[in-house]
């Protein structure tokens, strides 16, 4: 038996071993069945396309115990959806939205007792990823797929949890290319991000804030994460080709607009950063995490926003928004929770 013991208010964003992972495969030109697994591992052939030519995506959803006890996971076909372009982007068979749901499904409701209780701040994290599995050693797609969906409990995932972080910003270092992968969830976008990350740790920020890789002049996205910024009763974030879409950013972007916010998506030129009164970045491990201090590292410049250790007053709101429709406090008016059905 696995660690029921846990401290859930305690839990940072971090693996811990639960019960049990669902996979399926793609062989012969169809998928198979959902298959239960209690192992941690996967055996893979020394050849597979994923350990040689990187044929790897990932994607990142919660499932939260409401108030009302229920279990909600938060707008898990627009992960489904994304999944697909992250499969196309790297000519990997795409799985259906249907059945990538019904692996959520079937994983959250076998580890049930992972699923924090209500309260602590912690949720479930559902950590889907597809693999190129057959053999290839000329550089061409894999035969066979494998989707593995694992979840782990998980808290805050910056370690001041809802106070403003410090983060940095170099044209030294590019997540992606202009035309390149950013736009979809592969482990190679991340791989490339990891000097950048450890980077900004050394110097004692919580992460690297992207520059656009093209022109070096506007801001992308905030390391696993988008970013946002309130100036004049607005909600304004980077309209760029090479970030993630963000679910969540998307989901805050209707929250803004139904809180009466003006939206827009566009260019964000780095000498803006003066004029902001809030900060954030926001996904799905970060929530919304409110920024209070940005320091461009070329040229020692310091941007900072708001009151000091304190989130901004929209940012809050918005925050305090999109937790209550995902722990079920406030009404889900925009259809985003599927509630697990454990009869
Ligand atoms: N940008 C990057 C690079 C990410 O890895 C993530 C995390 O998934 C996000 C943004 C936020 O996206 P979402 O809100 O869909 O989790
Ligand atoms: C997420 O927010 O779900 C992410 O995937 C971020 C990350 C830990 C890579």
């Amino acid at each position: 038996m696995k660690e029921t013991n846990l401290e859930w208010e305690k839990l940072s964003f971090s693996y811990v071993p639960t019960d049990f992972n669902v996979r399926c495969t793609y062989k012969d030109g169809k998928w198979g069945e959902i298959e239960v697994s209690d192992s941690e591992y996967v055996p893979m052939h020394i050849a597979a396309a994923c350990l040689h030519y990187g044929q790897e995506s990932f994607e990142g959803l919660k499932a939260f115990r409401g108030k009302d006890g229920k279990v909600r996971v938060f707008r898990m076909e627009e992960n489904a959806k994304r999944f697909i372009r992250s499969a196309e982007g790297i000519s990997m068979q795409p799985m259906p939205v249907e059945l990538f749901c019904e692996m959520v499904r079937k994983v959250v409701k076998l580890n049930e007792r992972f699923i924090p209780p209500y309260g602590t701040g912690a949720s479930l994290y559902i950590r889907p990823l597809e693999i190129g599995i057959s053999p290839q050693i000329g550089v061409s797609p894999a035969k066979e797929y494998m989707v593995v969906m694992l979840v782990t409990p998980v808290g805050p995932y910056f370690k001041n949890g809802f106070n403003p972080i410090k983060v940095c910003m170099s044209r030294e270092y590019d997540r992606v290319a202009p035309k390149g992968t950013g736009s979809i969830k592969i482990g190679g976008n991340y791989a490339a991000s990891l000097n950048a990350g450890q980077k900004a740790h050394e110097l004692g920020y919580s992460v690297m804030l992207y520059i656009d890789p093209k022109e070096k002049k506007y801001l992308d996205e905030c390391g696993a994460a988008n970013f946002f910024a309130i100036k004049d009763n607005t909600y304004i974030t980077p309209h760029s080709e090479s970030i993630l879409p963000s679910i969540t950013n998307k989901s805050l972007v209707q929250l803004a607009e139904d809180l009466g916010l003006k939206v827009e998506r566009r260019h964000i030129p780095i000498d803006e950063l003066e004029t902001f009164e809030e900060c954030s970045a926001c996904g799905t491990a970060a929530v919304c995490s409110p920024i209070g201090q940005i320091d461009d590292i070329d040229n020692g410049k310091t941007y900072r926003f708001g009151e000091e250790g304190k989130a901004g007053k929209i940012t809050t709101e918005l925050y305090n928004k999109l937790r209550g429709i995902q722990y079920g406090e406030e009404p889900d008016t925009h259809g985003w929770c599927e509630i697990i059905d454990f009869d």
